[in-house]
This record gives C-alpha cells, sequence and structure tokens, in this order.
C-alpha cells in the first residue's frame, strides 16, 4: 500500500545520502584509529559521532482538518508522529512491520499503512485518522455500522478496521478491481463475499469478528452506494 511519489524519492535520497556520507565518514576515521592507535584519530572519530546526528526535517500536514508545521527526525514514521507528538492514539500500533493493518489511516482520502510511511514524506499531504471521522451530522456511517453490527471486540484492531474500509468503499465505488474481481471491465464490482474479504485482507482481527465487520461492511456499503 506505501507508495513513493517522485518528490518523495528525492527527499528521501537527500536523507540517505546525508545519512550514508556521515556513516562512511565515521567508519573511515574508526578504521584508522583501530589501525593506527593515534591520539587525533580517536579524536575524530569522536567528532563524526558527535556530528553524526539524526537528520531532521521540516514537514505540513493537514491532520483531521488541522495543519500543523512540524519540525522532526527525519526516521519518524507517520504512526510515531501521530501517536506520540500529536497524541492522535486512535491510530495503533500492532505489527510495526506492515502486516497487520491496525495503523491505517486516509491519506489525501485513499488508505495506506502509517507505519510504513515517513512523516517526512507527506509535506502538504491531508491526514485523517479514526478521530477525524466523525462530523458535527454524528458518526460516520462506516463507524455507525460497525456499532450496530458490533464489529469489533478488544478495540485495538478497529480503528484500522474503519480507516480501511472508509479507503476500500472509496476504491470500490469508483469501480476499482481487486486481486478476485473476475471482469476487469466491469466498472461496478459487486461486493461479493469473496470481494469483501479479499478488499480487507490487509486488516488482520486476532479475536476473528470478521463475519461482525463483514455485516457493518455490507451495510455501509448499502447506505454510501
Ligand atoms: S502496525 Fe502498521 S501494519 Fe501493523
Ligand atoms: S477486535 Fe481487535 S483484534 Fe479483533
Amino acid at each position: 500500500m506505501l507508495r513513493l511519489m517522485p518528490n518523495d524519492h528525492a527527499h528521501l535520497n537527500g536523507v540517505l545520502a546525508l545519512t550514508r556520507r556521515r556513516l562512511v565518514q565515521g567508519a573511515s576515521a574508526l578504521a584508522v584509529a583501530v589501525r593506527y592507535g593515534s591520539r587525533r584519530a580517536w579524536a575524530r572519530v569522536a567528532s563524526n559521532t558527535a556530528v553524526a546526528g539524526p537528520a531532521s526535517a521540516t514537514t505540513t500536514l493537514t491532520v483531521n482538518g488541522q495543519t500543523h508545521r512540524l519540525s522532526m527526525d527525519a526516521r519518524v514514521t507517520l504512526l510515531d508522529l501521530l501517536r506520540e507528538r500529536l497524541l492522535l492514539t486512535g491510530t495503533k500500533k500492532g505489527c510495526d512491520h506492515g502486516q497487520c493493518g491496525a495503523c491505517t489511516v486516509l491519506i489525501n482520502g485513499g488508505r495506506q499503512l502509517s507505519c510504513l510511511s515517513l512523516a517526512a514524506m507527506h509535506d502538504g499531504d491531508r491526514i485523517t485518522t479514526v478521530e477525524g471521522l466523525a462530523s458535527d451530522q454524528g458518526l460516520h456511517p462506516v463507524q455507525a455500522a460497525f456499532l450496530k453490527h458490533d464489529g469489533f471486540q478488544c478495540g485495538y484492531c478497529t480503528s484500522g478496521q474503519i480507516c480501511s474500509s472508509v479507503g476500500m468503499l472509496k476504491e470500490w465505488r469508483r469501480g476499482d478491481p481487486s486481486l478476485v474481481t473476475e471482469n476487469l471491465d466491469d466498472d461496478h464490482p459487486k461486493l461479493t463475499e469473496a470481494e469483501l474479504h479479499e478488499r480487507m485482507a490487509g486488516n488482520i482481527c486476532r479475536c476473528s469478528a470478521y463475519l461482525n465487520i463483514a455485516d457493518a461492511l455490507r451495510e455501509a456499503a448499502r447506505e454510501t452506494a
């Protein structure tokens, strides 16, 4: 689900080149110091170590409608930034490896895993977490359907399931095919059992509330059709 845009590549390459250069400088100085044991060489190691602090980045993010200009360590993931800096703890850290879907958020309306995404890559992006789905008019239809059908139990995976569902229904409505869509010319594939399972396959629920989640999604699909 992680997609790098051309600008992201350039930014990331810049950060990595800087980090690589510092690493090489430090490693070269260390090799000289170990080989010759001179005081000057060891001083060089110390100064390179001091210089080799983390690269920082400044990014403007609009999160749940509120714009933030943030300076951060360039290695901070979007997930950690949301939870630890902006205190939006509705987004959960499950595996931190892109395997469970607990950290799913919407970025510019599309679902993405925030644990696999560096915050610095999202300059100018619009991010919606589970806290930002409801409005003054009430719950988002997907949230209401989850409540009605008891689509959650432990609550740990639920915000990821809900954000992913919102993104998934949007993809389905605009006619995006999934891996199990049989007719790729069909602009409106039916949300069959197989389609539903495939489209939500990235979100794991360890306590198997899948049946209730599927019921909730079928209702939300009808409501938002
Ligand atoms: S925490 Fe991101 S996929 Fe598991
Ligand atoms: S409801 Fe959270 S893991 Fe199943």
